[in-house]
């Protein structure tokens, strides 16, 4: 097999399917679209926007791609998936109506009743008058507010501050029509990436990102400062209770419409004290940074695994995993996530000092007029390490990152904290 695939997306999450994608035998040719100044090193980057529908269709047209692997969320909300299928181009990434899940967090909740997947109570709020009696009514834990638009990670406020609730709650309901209002889920969360098709599925080895931006889970909300994997939170028995309680049920009842959901399933989980799992939030692509983790456990050919689901051929894979640990850590760039100061020399980063063990993955990193490497976005890049422990990968990556320069940066220092 020799096929040709077109990568959509630009961050550490498609620098990290590409360096998968290079390795894997099925694999001939990678382009990748706009990519960054890391997934250039294993193929052809391409200047069409991951927004641009009918240009990503266009050029998955002229490079005859065998079928196209969408990184973010977006494209697959806006219906890449149906376009690409209608000019007869195999998709990793599920079509418009089951983009929903992660494009509408009602419709995913609907989806989970449907199903009878274990997740938390909500009501919605579409008038501003009825928010005093809604908060006080449920004052004794957090509020956790969700607006039902794609937000790009700014959707959710979970807050025990007044304030801050009716002010959110009130900008949601003014600019979206309505908001919804979940019960406060106590517990440790994990995520767990399930490929699928309509031939069946296959659970990757779930793990854990450190969303908060500074250590001990401290400070703003970003898009994830770090991951582990395996992460042992999800112990055998959660996750046989995970697959029979959540996969399976939403494997039937995206098998029940006409339609094949293929691609990711992320299932974002929240574990409590019982260790009983419950989702908190379904998105339709893999997670970044538990991409960068993820992958490198997959013993075979990832590139065969995608076309597979892209073809509703899972069913007759065998997929394994290394008995390894991954731990990989994010750098940000200065002011992230408030904003993020760009444009930045970045020194060490050069894939010459990548080894099997260890690499940097990047995401918001350009090159200048001289072709220099510099800063172009929030998330920078992150180190990821695979070895026999988890604290030797941590140990790994942390002596990587100490070896890359970028002025005014951060990074977290206790990535996999749970677990160590
Ligand atoms: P989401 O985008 O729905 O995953 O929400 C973002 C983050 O908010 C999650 O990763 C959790 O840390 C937190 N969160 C969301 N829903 C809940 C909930 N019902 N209970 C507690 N925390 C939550
Ligand atoms: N790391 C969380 C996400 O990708 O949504």
């Amino acid at each position: 097999m020799s096929r040709t695939v077109l990568v959509v997306g630009g961050g550490g999450r498609e620098h990290a399917l590409c360096l998968a994608l290079s390795t894997s035998a099925s694999i001939d040719e990678i382009h990748t679209t706009p990519g960054n100044a890391g997934t250039e090193h294993y193929g052809t980057n391409h200047n069409v926007a991951a927004s641009d529908i009918a240009g990503l269709v266009n050029l998955s047209k002229q490079l005859d791609v065998d079928f196209v692997v969408v990184g973010p969320e977006a494209p697959l909300c806006d219906g890449l998936a149906d376009q690409l299928l209608e000019a007869g181009i195999p998709c990793f990434g599920p079509q418009q109506v089951h983009a929903e899940l992660e494009g509408s967090k009602l419709f995913a909740k609907k989806a989970m009743d449907a199903a009878g997947v274990p997740t938390a109570d909500y009501d919605v709020l579409d008038a501003t008058s009825d928010i005093d009696a809604y908060l006080d009514a449920r004052s004794k834990e957090p509020w956790v507010i969700k607006r039902d638009v794609l937000a790009g990670g700014k959707g959710v406020v979970v807050t025990a501050d007044r304030t801050e609730a009716v002010e959110f709650i009130q900008q949601s309901i003014e600019t979206d029509g309505h908001v919804l209002l979940e019960r406060f889920l106590p517990g440790e969360e994990a995520s767990m990436l399930v490929v699928m098709d309509s031939s069946g599925y296959v659970c990757l080895p779930p793990s854990q990102d450190h969303k908060r931006v500074f250590d001990g889970d401290k400070g703003p909300n970003t898009g994830g400062m770090g991951a582990y994997c395996p992460a042992p939170v999800v112990t055998e028995a959660i996750h046989r209770k995970t697959i029979e309680r959540i996969v399976e049920p939403m494997f039937s009842h995206l098998s029940s419409m006409n339609i094949p959901y293929r691609g990711v399933l992320y299932v974002g989980l929240m574990i409590d004290e019982n260790g009983d799992p419950y989702v908190v939030e379904f998105n339709v692509r893999f997670g970044d940074p538990e991409c960068q983790v993820t992958l490198p456990l997959i013993d075979g050919d990832v590139g065969e695994l995608l076309y597979a689901a892209s073809n509703d051929q899972l069913s007759s894979l065998n997929v394994a995993f290394h008995p390894h640990h991954a731990l990989t850590v994010v750098l940000a760039s200065e002011g992230y996530p408030q904003f993020a100061v760009k444009g930045r020399s970045i020194h060490g980063a050069g894939h010459g000092s990548d080894t099997s063990e260890t690499w940097v993955s990047h995401a918001g990193t350009a090159r200048d007029e001289e072709n220099n490497l510099v800063s172009s976005g929030g998330r920078v890049l992150s180190v990821t390490s695979v070895a026999e422990t988890l604290q030797k990968a941590h140990d790994l990556s942390y002596q990587r990152l100490q070896q890359i320069r970028l002025e005014g940066s951060h990074y977290r220092t206790d990535i996999g904290h749970r677990a160590l």
